[in-house]
């Protein structure tokens, strides 16, 4: 089978595409032939072996897929050849063939979209864990999205929207802007691009001032880091909840201060690990998503299509922040 392997760690072009033996599923395991696979900002962290995770090389990055179960491993109920499913898993999804512990796929609804289920399941699954287990957020709150138009940031405006928030969305562009309104965002803010000098940082708070309104924002869902966090935080309101996702504009440091002064708090969301010691909650909140996306009320945006001869391409242009939504190689369909 055709894997996208990388041999050693390094930028998008150090990936090469290899023929490798077909894998064995273990005790437990499911052997699946993906259908497709999305790409999300811990591929183009996890090549250069900047992620938490560091899988033994070679290994094919790719975290989450959809597919269609080919061999079943010992032990393993439930599943019979030729199921389809989504899974999140880790990494090996940018090949023609993967492993899966069985407890970790979700069936495939019938009728449903292989392609946009492949992107579903990463993104959605983190805000939910995010707005509603970290951030109580509750119908009429305001709910701040940095990136807004990104993977993790349009999920969470969808999510936002479908609990009954208020959704303001931050982004750095009108194209950008334009796709979380029509996702469902009340307003949007445009920022620039970063690094800040200590005006632009002041004009950037006053932006996000204006734009949430004179009670600030209940809750603050960031998933971008970099000098967008003191600003954003500078708008919180009253007991407000910031939640910290993700650094692709690098690792911010807060004045503490400042949640002394807003009495709010800053909490992680870490849904890997979530999921991982709290399994029941996480099932229940993927059940949640899954009937949401039947019934449209969330609907992952695939904004690029790529071959797998072409993922490298499809984890640079996430790299490079020019994607709207997100960006799936078709490996199987
Ligand atoms: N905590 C968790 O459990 C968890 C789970 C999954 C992912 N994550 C993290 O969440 C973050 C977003 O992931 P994603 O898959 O949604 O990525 P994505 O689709 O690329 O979105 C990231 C957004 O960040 C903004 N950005 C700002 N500076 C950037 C830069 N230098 N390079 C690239 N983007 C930049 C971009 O929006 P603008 O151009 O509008 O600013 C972009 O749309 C990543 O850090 C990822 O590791 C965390």
């Amino acid at each position: 089978m055709k894997a996208l392997l990388s041999v050693h760690p390094g930028g998008p072009d150090t990936l090469e595409l290899h023929d490798v033996p077909s894998p064995q599923p273990g005790p437990g395991e499911l052997r699946v032939r993906v259908l497709a696979c999305a790409i999300n900002y811990p591929d183009v962290l996890i090549i250069e072996d900047k992620y938490q995770f560091k899988p033994p090389r070679p290994f094919a990055p790719g975290a989450e897929i959809s597919g269609e179960v080919d061999m079943i491993g010992p032990g393993v109920t439930g599943w019979s050849v030729g199921d389809r499913l989504l899974a999140v898993c880790g990494h090996g999804g940018l090949a023609e063939q993967a492993i899966l512990r069985a407890q970790d796929a979700i069936p495939l609804p019938a009728g449903c979209d292989p392609i946009a289920g492949a992107a579903l399941i990463f993104t959605y699954a983190t805000t939910m864990h995010g707005l509603l287990d970290r951030g109580h957020i509750v119908a009429g709150e305001t709910l701040l999205v940095l990136g807004a138009a990104g993977g993790i940031g349009l999920s969470a405006v969808e999510i936002g929207k479908a609990i009954g928030a208020v959704v303001v969305a931050a982004v750095s562009s009108e194209e950008k802007a334009a796709a979380a309104l029509a996702a469902g965002a009340d307003r949007a803010v445009v920022y620039g691009r970063g690094p800040f000098d200590a005006k632009e940082a002041k004009a950037l708070t006053e932006a996000f001032k204006q734009t949430v309104g004179p009670d600030g924002a209940h809750v603050i869902y960031d998933p971008v880091g970099g000098d967008y966090a003191e600003a954003a935080l500078r708008c919180i309101a009253w007991e407000g909840r910031y939640l910290v996702v993700g650094f692709p504009a690098g690792i911010p440091k807060l004045p503490l201060n400042l949640a002394l002064l807003k009495s709010c708090d800053i909490r992680g969301v870490f849904w890997g690990a979530f999921a991982a010691r709290e399994p029941l909650q996480n099932r229940k909140n993927i059940e949640t998503l899954i009937a949401w996306w039947k019934e449209r009320r969330i609907q992952p945006r695939v904004e690029r299509l790529f071959r797998l001869d072409q993922g490298a391409t499809a984890i640079a242009q996430l790299a490079n922040r020019s994607v709207i939504g997100k960006v799936v190689v078709k490996v199987g369909t």
